[in-house]
């Protein structure tokens, strides 16, 4: 006998919460079905969406004052980096632009209920976009340091409620890396690892940070001779410098997706951009390889982009707590497969000319709590954004003199 939808905790869920993820994937509903035909007892419950609710967050009740000790311990890295930029002012991280983009977004016509939420309500329907393409550091680094890439979105006119009280905007922002994880699951760990990493990464010169990248990516090959790993808080600095813009992009922590809950997805589908993947920078290409690289692929090129959502499900053996509130750990994606939602088209443009960096790097700011109610930032690594985040930009737009704008046209993005 099929058992009706239910959440988490067994409870009965109403229809349209219940769907089955499976009813999209039918080559993973069929092997389930075998799956569960062939268990005698105990009856198992098929997976469903998690519902998205208020209760599903638990932050820690010390979680406040490490968010203040961040806050003020990364004010000291603004502070640094406005002297050595010689009065200048950059983000405290994700300094580095190496692209400003104006694109589009579409929804997909064709998709599932569960699928239509938030802003992917309508289908079919089409958004102006800006990106910002950028690397983690707190610093102007040569382009040659390994390093996590950033991808910010900024997406225009979306409508409803908003998360912040006092937001008038129409815009959207998603923040991704390209790392499936953040390496610090939760505020706490940030306080104890991530402070300290920071400090080093904001005062280590590119030369260092060089020999530490050479260093690192022989232990790594070392390693896995013996079949082990380095851990992934340093195996991000041991990567090959593989091109931006044939990179996957995650949003790393959840945000609630409407009736559910989710992390967001981009990956290049475009022959253009997917011919990028995996293929690395050249050395000889200086300290800004990857802006000259996105700036001539954009010269001739136009590239395409899918946006999809990794709805969790409550298969598996990870407690949903743990899903919402530990950001280093990785969603199965047997479990709670990656759905496509949209598509981002980038069309041919000069995507850094003086003026567009200078918008992009001065007047704008990305941050994942510029958002509508239905996709409110989730987790502890969350929680932590939205004060660092708000921390770092007004200190960048008041030192720079620079009123920061949310854009309402995608015509105040400069050409
Ligand atoms: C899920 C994890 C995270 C992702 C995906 C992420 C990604 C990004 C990206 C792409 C940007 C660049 C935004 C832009 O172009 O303006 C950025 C900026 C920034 N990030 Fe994160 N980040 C994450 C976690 C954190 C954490 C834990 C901290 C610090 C505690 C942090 C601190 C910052 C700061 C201070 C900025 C600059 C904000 C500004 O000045 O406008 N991020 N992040």
């Amino acid at each position: 006998m099929r058992r009706s939808p239910t959440n988490h905790k067994g409870s009965e869920l109403p229809e349209a919460l219940g769907t089955r993820y499976s009813d999209t994937h039918a080559e993973l509903s069929a092997a389930r079905d075998t799956y569960f035909m062939t268990q005698a007892e105990p009856p198992i419950n098929k997976p469903t969406y998690v519902p998205y609710a208020p209760n599903l967050e638990s932050p820690a009740p010390e979680e406040q004052q490490q968010i203040d000790k961040i806050t003020a311990a990364l004010r000291k890295n603004n502070e640094l980096q406005l002297k050595k930029n010689h009065g200048h002012a950059i983000r405290d991280a994700h300094a580095k632009s190496h692209g400003i983009l104006r694109g589009d977004l579409k929804v997909h016509p064709d998709l599932p209920d569960h699928l239509r939420q938030g802003m992917f309500a309508e289908p079919g329907k089409t958004y102006p976009v800006i990106a910002r393409l950028s690397t983690t550091a707190g610093a102007i680094r040569s382009d040659q340091v390994r390093g996590v890439r950033g991808l910010a979105i900024k997406v225009l006119g979306v409508l409803g409620p908003r998360v912040l009280p006092d937001d008038k905007a129409k815009t959207q922002d998603f923040v991704f890396v390209n790392h499936k994880v953040f390496p610090t699951g939760d505020a706490k760990e940030y306080l104890t690892m991530g402070v300290p990493l920071a400090w080093v990464l904001a005062r280590t010169p590119d030369r260092g940070m060089l020999v530490v990248n050479a260093v690192l990516r022989g232990a790594k090959r070392l390693l896995k001779r013996f079949g082990a790993e380095l851990p992934d808080s340093i195996g991000l600095f041991a990567g090959e410098n593989t091109y931006t813009l044939g990179e996957t992009f995650y949003s790393a922590a959840p945000i609630r997706f409407g009736n559910y809950v989710a992390k967001i997805s981009i990956a290049p589908s475009s022959g253009s951009v997917t011919a990028l993947t995996g293929k690395t920078v050249s050395a000889d290409a200086g300290p800004d390889a990857h802006t000259k690289a996105v700036v001539d692929f954009f010269r001739n090129n136009s590239a395409e982009y899918v946006v999809s959502a990794q709805l969790l499900t409550d298969a598996g053996t990870m407690k949903i707590r743990d899903a919402i509130e530990d950001a280093k750990l990785e969603w199965s994606e047997d479990d709670s497969p990656y759905q496509p939602v949209a598509t981002i088209t980038y069309p041919v443009q000069d995507s850094f000319s003086d003026e567009r960096r200078s918008f992009g790097d001065d007047v704008l700011e990305f941050n994942s709590w510029r958002a509508i109610e239905d996709h409110r930032p989730l987790g502890s690594i969350n929680r932590l954004k939205k004060e660092v985040y708000l921390a770092s930009s007004e200190f960048r737009h008041e030192k720079n003199g620079k009123a920061r704008r949310e854009p309402q046209t995608i015509d105040e993005l400069p050409k």
